[in-house]
């Protein structure tokens, strides 16, 4: 395999790049972003809405190299991801304890979820002879359905990932992780904002929390009564950071009331996205691991959402935590003439988890 289509179909925008391994380096052919336009979502019109990512497919896989095939960048509402502790047992016996397990906690029969696992470590004398396990379970009906939206148009589609997976091995092969780093990574998207925790290479915790793109744009609505496409605009412009402005007659700077009524209702959000993100981590700290992981050594922040303005500080702030926002592009090459350096800086993290699909590619060294 030497091209492949990394796709993410967020509720949002709909994202794709295309990679090819050549010879000693990955380089960076095509990329594609579209934002679903607001009037179908705002109508949450999901006939059109179908029709317009079958139309954003077809124009990606239509413009392909022609042999490259497709990786998906599953979304968090199609994974169930947990952390289990289990008895000592032989591989076979782990994989029916498991599909037992999972089954149990999410309420789903066996035969309709795949269900996978990855062994964390053992867990050490505290728990006795225990194993963890990270048990993963996607729904099967949903996976062939999205399968087949992607093969309709003629190519194969080789690879799925649950999206902090694919970015786990992005930041992995970029270096940005260290063996004995515990590492927090934030997406920050419209409908989902997921929080997983990286320690040795593997996923050890993940959440969906429960502050999203969606839900700062409506507390900027009601609280400043402004409509919903207002809303949106002023969380865009301002985020955390309020830009004095001159007066009416030019004698000295103000702050529009409104540009700080904005502000108060994102920080209101992101209170709790933050306490959630505290609540989450010390329950992985002390309930999960026994103080074995006990503090992060920085958190990465990826999704649209992570260009709110002075987002990135203010988590530091409360946390007490390093934050950096992804830059997916760090290990690609790319013409510098096709994609804009300032246009790619800017919407890295929104293609990141597009980008991190395409990490099974390797170079041909
Ligand atoms: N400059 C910005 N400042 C703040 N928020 C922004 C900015 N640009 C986009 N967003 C927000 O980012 C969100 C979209 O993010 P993203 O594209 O990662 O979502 P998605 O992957 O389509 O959605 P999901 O993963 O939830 O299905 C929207 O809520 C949008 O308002
Ligand atoms: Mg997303």
């Amino acid at each position: 395999m030497n091209s492949l289509i990394g796709i993410d179909l967020g509720s949002y925008n709909l994202k794709a790049v295309e990679i090819v391994s050549d010879k000693k380096e990955l380089r960076m052919e095509n990329l594609f972003l579209k934002e679903i336009p607001y009037g179908l979502l705002a109508d949450d019109n999901q006939e059109k809405i179908t029709d317009f990512r079958r139309g954003f497919l077809k124009e990606i896989i239509s413009r392909r190299l022609a042999d490259s095939k497709v990786s998906i960048a599953l979304p968090y509402e199609m994974v169930m991801m947990e952390r289990f502790s289990v008895a000592s047992a032989s591989n076979d016996e782990l994989s029916s304890i498991m599909k037992w397990e999972m089954a149990d906690k999410f309420k789903i029969p066996a035969e309709k979820a795949n269900i996978d696992y990855i062994l964390l470590d053992k867990a050490g004398d505290l728990q006795g002879n225990r194993l963890n396990v990270l048990g993963l379970a996607v729904l099967k009906d949903e996976t062939i359905k999205l399968i087949n939206e992607i093969q309709n148009f003629g190519v194969e589609v080789v690879s799925l990932q649950p999206s902090n997976v694919a970015i786990t091995n992005l930041l992995i092969d970029q270096g940005a992780i260290k063996e004995d780093e515990v590492v927090g990574i934030l997406d920050l998207g419209a409908s989902q904002s997921s929080f997983s925790v990286i320690f040795q290479g593997n996923i050890h915790f993940y959440r969906n929390l429960t502050v999203n793109g969606n839900m700062i744009t409506k507390a900027i609505s009601d609280y400043c009564d402004f409509a919903p496409t207002d809303a949106e605009h002023a969380k865009r412009r301002i985020g955390l950071v309020t830009e004095p402005k001159y007066s009416e007659d030019k004698s000295f700077y103000v702050t529009l009331g409104s540009d700080k009524q904005s502000v108060y209702a994102i920080t209101t959000q992101l209170e709790r996205l933050v306490s959630d993100i505290e609540r989450s981590f010390k329950y992985l700290s002390f309930k999960l691991t026994f103080s074995k992981i006990q503090k992060m050594n920085k958190i990465v922040l990826l999704g649209a959402g992570a260009n709110l303005r002075g987002i990135a500080d203010f988590i530091t702030t409360r946390l007490y935590v390093p934050v950096e926002i992804i830059d997916p592009f760090k290990k690609l090459v790319y013409v510098i003439q096709r994609f804009d350096a300032d246009y790619l800086k800017q919407i890295g993290p929104t293609i990141a988890n597009s980008v991190g699909a395409c990490s099974i590619l390797e170079t041909g060294e």
